[in-house]
This record gives structure tokens, C-alpha cells and sequence, in this order.
């Protein structure tokens, strides 16, 4: 079946790392983008968008905190303006701040659930009265392996995208019957500016490298097909489903 218009996905976070790889792969397959991140990185941001409007369709940048329900809110209410619809929203926006839990401060936990599950929940209530509106969505949220196992540091991180994942399945059972569809991806380690938390030293990359049944640390590249399949029509009948897109790291 053809569309007779252009898709428009939203990618949070979308200025660097995993989410300008996610971009930039929707733009190279036909959706306008709207492309999401906090004023600091306006011009990193306004890179990607010159990048994603090379591949020919629309792209814009929109400055917002995740966090901030306002923000949010006129994130949405200016792509609405711009673009009148919103078929596929990417929620990718994500911090890590490592520690352990015996002296991780009530400020450390709070912002990192702030972003990473608080931003999930905000972006996606903004955008739900489109998405109804046409009848029409995909959600697809990037969680991580580590809210499926953890690891030693990252409590507050593991826990929030635990709630990503819980959350996600929700949204699958509530908007089950408007057309639309809500997925997680748990990328594992994958060379970004965050993932060099874990990865500065090249004793730990090998570490991780040998955890992989791919023996390699993924790219932000290695994500995106993944992400694509579930923005989708092919994943029409697959909803609140959780896909390790991590070289296999986790196997369930
Ligand atoms: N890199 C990895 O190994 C890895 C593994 C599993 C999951 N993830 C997840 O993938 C996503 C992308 O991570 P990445 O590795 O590309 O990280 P990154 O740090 O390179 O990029 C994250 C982007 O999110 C933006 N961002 C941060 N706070 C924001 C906010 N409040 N509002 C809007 N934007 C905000 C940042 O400015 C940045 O552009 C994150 O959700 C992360 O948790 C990454």
C-alpha cells in the first residue's frame, strides 16, 4: 500500500550518537524529521538536520528538555505547526551518570529518571492526541540491556530504562485498538559519547567485546535497522515488544 504523504518521525535526543544515526537512516527512508535536543547542542543539532535534509525530505530542529513537561509541550505544539503530523516518535534522549548505590545522591537519581523515564512518559502523552487523531502511530523507545540486568554503577540508569520497558508494554495494551504500535530497543554497548563511560579504557572495551557473541562493541549504525523495522508498516502486528539490538550480549 503507498502513502500518499510523508511520514514524520520525531527522534529525541537526535543531535549526536545513536538518535543522529536513527535520524539520519528515517530521513534516508523518506520521513520528514523533526529532530530533538537541549539548546546546548543547537549546533551539533543543526548539523544533523543539514545532514538528514541532504538525503531530500524535511527536517527540523527543536530545542527542548525531555524533562520539562512545558518544553515539551511546545516541542509538539511547533511540529505540529510545522509539519501537521506525527506518524513515528523516537524516544532516544538519555543520560548515564555512573556510581555506586551506597553514595549516588538523591540529585543523581533524580535527574537521571527525570530524563530517561519521566521524558519517555512526557513526549509520548504530547504526542498521543495526534497519533489517535489519525489513527495512526509508532513508538518506539530506546531502553538498554542494563534495565534488563544491570550493572555495578548504574542503578539509577538500570531502573530507569526498567521503567522504559514496563512503560512501553502499557502503551502497547492502552493503544492496542487506535492503530498504534509501541516498542523498545535495548541497545547494548554501542561507541557513542555515553558509551565511552564504560568503554575510556581499552582493557574494559575488550571486557565488553568478549561479552558480545559477535565479539565486537557496536556502532551507532548497528541500531538503526532495528529502530526502522518498527517505525515501520512491516511491524504492523508486533507491539510492546523489547528487541536486544547488542551483538548478543542477552538472550531473552
Ligand atoms: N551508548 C550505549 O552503549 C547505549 C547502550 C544502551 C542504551 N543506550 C541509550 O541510547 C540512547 C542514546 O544514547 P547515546 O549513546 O547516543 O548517548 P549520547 O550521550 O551520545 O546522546 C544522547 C543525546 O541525548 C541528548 N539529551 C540528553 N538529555 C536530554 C534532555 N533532557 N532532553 C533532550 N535531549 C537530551 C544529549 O544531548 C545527546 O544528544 C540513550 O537513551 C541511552 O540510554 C545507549
Amino acid at each position: 500500500m503507498t502513502t500518499p504523504f510523508r511520514k514524520v518521525a520525531l527522534v529525541t535526543g537526535a543531535s549526536r550518537g545513536i538518535g543522529r544515526a536513527i535520524a539520519l537512516d528515517l530521513a534516508q527512508r523518506g520521513f520528514d524529521v523533526a529532530l530533538n535536543d537541549i539548546a546546548r547542542q543547537a549546533d551539533t543539532l543543526a548539523e544533523t538536520v543539514r545532514e538528514a535534509e541532504a538525503f531530500g525530505g524535511r527536517a527540523i530542529a527543536l530545542h527542548a528538555d525531555v524533562s520539562s513537561k512545558a518544553d515539551v509541550s511546545s516541542m509538539v505544539e511547533s511540529l505540529l505547526a510545522q509539519f501537521g503530523r506525527i506518524d513515528a516518535v523516537v524516544n532516544n534522549a538519555g543520560i548515564l551518570i555512573a556510581g555506586p548505590v551506597e553514595t549516588l545522591t538523591e540529585s543523581s537519581w533524580d535527574v537521571v529518571m527525570d530524563i530517561n523515564a519521566k521524558g519517555t512518559f512526557l513526549v509520548i502523552q504530547a504526542t498521543l492526541p495526534a497519533m489517535k487523531r489519525q489513527g495512526y502511530g509508532r513508538i518506539v523507545n530506546i531502553a538498554s540491556i542494563g534495565g534488563k540486568h544491570g550493572a555495578p554503577e548504574q542503578a539509577h540508569y538500570s531502573a530507569s530504562k526498567a521503567a522504559v520497558m514496563g512503560f512501553t508494554r502499557v502503551l502497547a495494551q492502552e493503544l492496542g485498538s487506535s492503530g498504534i504500535t509501541a516498542n523498545c530497543i535495548c541497545p547494548g554497548i554501542i561507541l557513542t559519547d555515553m558509551g565511552r563511560v564504560n568503554l575510556d579504557d581499552p582493557e574494559v572495551q575488550k571486557i565488553w567485546r568478549s561479552k558480545t557473541a559477535q565479539d565486537r562493541i557496536g556502532a551507532p549504525e548497528d541500531v538503526v535497522g532495528p529502530v526502522a523495522f518498527f517505525c515501520s508498516d512491516d511491524s504492523a502486528f508486533v507491539t510492546g515488544q523489547t528487541l536486544n539490538v547488542d551483538g548478543g550480549i542477552v538472550f531473552s
